[in-house]
């Protein structure tokens, strides 16, 4: 969440515990680091994703990545991506009827990620360690600039290093939320509020979900702000929206 990695170890000792498989959502955490290495190198899950949808740390424009250090499973997920269709002979159920032959193995999908997106994404790629820096300089600008006021910063756990994809600040006062928020929007500032709870989402109120179910998540959202953090934004910017958000605090 947001660019930190949680205490990975202790998911997946409790995964090995029940007999678990575990997947890494690692969406916002490329370029992170989690006990000294980085984020995606599967030492705790057996697969972990990455999203490079345009508003991520890098991006192909669309798309993502999935690793593993399994591999059946990175066989199985290249299978899957073009249809369930192998042109491997050692996949298949007999030898190849000729050069042409390829063998459907199962129903997948046309998930393959184009040549133009790839390229776009390599080039991104050579820039993540610029781009994380910089994120890393803004988020201890705001640590240092936000630290007195009436409000939670980013939590941290030990060990792990954020690639911060996202600075949220907390309220301590939800009843102002809404009034900052605004007040914010108004003075052009960029927030936005990562997440609304998905239990509150229609599609899963269908399943019987109601408001009260997740406090804590309930609770969140109540107080959550997303403030801008990129690695365009800069240093005077960044000045605009803590002056922005002190005042505003403030009143
Ligand atoms: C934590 C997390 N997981 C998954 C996704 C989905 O990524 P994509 O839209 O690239 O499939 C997002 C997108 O915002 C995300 O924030």
């Amino acid at each position: 969440m947001c660019g930190q990695s949680p205490d990975m170890a202790r998911i997946a000792e409790l995964a090995r515990a029940h007999g678990v498989r575990l997947i890494e959502d690692a969406s916002h955490a490329i370029g992170a680091e989690y006990l000294g290495a980085p984020v995606g190198n599967c030492a705790h899950s057996d697969i972990t994703v990455f999203s490079f949808h345009p508003v991520k740390i890098i991006t192909s424009a669309e798309g993502g990545m999935a690793l593993t250090n399994d591999f059946g499973l990175a066989e199985r997920m290249e299978r899957l991506r073009s249809h369930g269709i192998t042109r491997d002979p050692d996949q298949m159920t007999h030898t190849p009827d000729g050069p042409w032959y390829y063998q459907q193995l199962e129903l997948g999908w046309n998930y393959r990620m184009t040549e133009m997106q790839a390229a776009l994404g390599l080039s991104q790629l050579d820039r993540l360690d610029a781009f994380v820096a910089r994120r890393r300089k803004l988020a201890a600008g705001y640590d240092a600039a936000l630290a007195d006021l009436p409000l939670r910063l980013p939590g941290r756990i030990d060990g792990a290093e954020s690639a911060w994809h996202l600075y949220v600040i907390r309220l301590d006062d939800a009843a102002r939320h809404r009034a900052v928020f605004g007040a914010l929007r108004a003075s052009d500032i960029g927030v936005n509020l990562h997440y609304i709870p998905v239990h509150l989402q229609p599609y899963y109120r269908r399943f019987g979900f109601t408001p009260g179910d997740f406090p804590i998540a309930e609770d969140y959202y109540s107080r959550a702000i997303s403030i801008p953090l990129h690695a365009g934004l800069t240093d005077v910017e960044q000045q605009t929206v803590v002056e922005a958000l002190a005042t505003e605090m403030m009143a």
